[in-house]
């Protein structure tokens, strides 16, 4: 199962042939940071970063008190942004557990809102058949079992009371993935998070329980084996980022819409559409699954900019998406660094990877004149032709040549195209796609 490719020209992807493959399916999803750190509204991480103790950080469950939440509100902005599925942070690295678990008493119910957070949001789910994946640190602060040692993600060392034991541990893990897999009906994704030195230790009985609980679950790679996708994160990753290389494997790449954050902060920096837009672009014609974050506020709701940068996308994604969905071929050479280039049907769709600096494109790989050549973002029809270019004349070669494309009307988002051939001269072009 590790070694999932996926298949092209194949009408739908079916990699697992199983529960799983609805993740082809549905490819944009909302990634949800949100407990006891959104009252501080600094970083999730915020317990880590400074370097608290207990003591100093539990205070907060004192504080949490979402009235306003309201899971529909959620699930309507995620809707309007186009977005398919959600995936939610159950506990993060503090510990603090966002359902009524029976493991720690550190958990929503001992907080002045007492409801169970994580119910409300699966019934909210299933009722519009929305799917919810769990998001769970394996770094812990607060169970006493987990080995705190001043690595990353832990506590500086263990406190009074602690008996670190990573037996123990697992077995309080196992605890929680019972009543996570067992308790909120079906869960369509298990996204671990794990940092590299807890667990050394590979241990496949972890996601073989969550498998055994849950058939059909998806799970990702930070976990305690190599799980079923991977999840390139932010632009951490140079292969994520650059080049036009195809995600052979399945994929899910991750970026908050803030950038110092991905728990609700106050002071965020917020990407603009523009660079957001271009990132979903690129990872999607590259064969990945895009999971874009917002960190709620400690009220429930969501920062008012993330709503505003959430309908701008959902604007745009509603234009591009038949780029991204159901695609029959690999990208095919642009030779043009610049651009991506995939196929469906008898289209080819062209991926402007970065903020055009000019009103035309030269597809150095084609020369073949489309029926008709537009520009998915507002439906405009472009001009296309086989010409032989003036700046490229030492070439002696004529290319594809598309111009007019309303690059300042659009410079808040990724741009893509699409062009019409007749059928025949593209199958010359995508012979033995498979990865
Ligand atoms: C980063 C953050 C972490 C967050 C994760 C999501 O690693 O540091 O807090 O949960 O991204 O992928």
């Amino acid at each position: 199962m590790n070694n999932a490719c996926i298949e092209i020209n194949n009408a739908v992807k079916k990699v697992f042939h199983d529960g799983r493959d609805w993740f082809f399916e549905k490819r944009f999803g909302l990634f949800i940071h949100w407990g006891l750190y959104a009252v501080n509204a600094w970083h999730e991480q915020e317990q880590f970063r400074k370097g608290l103790s207990r003591r100093e950080y539990t205070h907060l469950i004192g504080k949490f008190n979402p009235a306003k939440f309201n899971p529909d509100n959620w699930l309507d902005i995620a809707e309007e942004a186009g977005m398919q599925y959600i995936c939610f942070t159950a506990k993060h690295i503090d510990g603090f557990c966002m359902w009524d678990t029976k493991q720690t008493e550190y958990n929503i119910t001992n907080t002045p809102y007492r409801k169970d957070i994580l119910s409300m949001l699966a019934e909210a789910c299933h009722r519009r058949n929305f799917p919810l994946c769990i998001y769970y640190s394996v770094p812990d602060m607060n169970c006493k079992y987990y080995p705190n040692q001043g690595r990353s993600y832990e506590l500086t060392g263990p406190e009074q009371g602690d008996e670190p034991d990573v037996a123990k541990y697992t077995e309080f893990v196992k605890a929680q993935i019972n009543e996570l897999c067992t308790h909120y009906g079906k869960i369509h994704g298990f996204w671990w998070d794990a940092n590299g030195h807890t667990i050394n230790v590979q241990d496949k009985s972890v996601n073989n329980l969550i498998r055994s609980l849950q058939p059909g679950i998806i799970i990702n790679n930070r976990g305690f084996d190599g799980g079923d996708f991977s999840t390139p994160e932010r632009d951490f990753e140079d292969a994520a980022l650059n080049g036009t290389k195809f995600y052979g494997k399945p994929t899910e790449a991750c970026e908050a819409i803030g950038a110092e954050s991905w728990g609700f902060r106050s002071n965020e920096d917020y990407f603009s559409v523009g660079a957001l837009t271009r990132n979903i672009s690129r990872h999607m014609a590259k064969g990945a699954n895009y999971l874009l974050n917002v960190g709620p506020q400690a009220d429930g709701t969501f920062p008012a900019e993330t709503v505003r940068i959430l309908a701008e996308i959902g604007q745009w994604y509603r234009h591009v998406k038949e780029a991204f969905e159901q695609m029959d071929s690999l990208p095919l050479s642009a030779d043009n660094d610049n651009v991506l280039l995939r196929r469906k049907g008898d289209a080819l769709y062209v991926y402007m990877l970065d903020a055009p600096r000019k009103s035309g494109i030269i597809l150095k790989s084609l020369a073949i004149q489309p029926t008709k050549a537009t520009v998915l973002n507002n439906g405009r029809e472009l001009k296309a032709g086989v010409e032989f270019m003036p700046t490229l004349w030492t070439d002696r070669k004529e290319y594809l040549h598309i111009w007019n494309i309303p690059v300042d009307e659009l410079a808040n988002e990724a741009i893509i195209l699409k062009l019409e051939f007749d059928g025949a001269l593209l199958d010359k072009l995508t012979q033995g796609q498979t990865v």
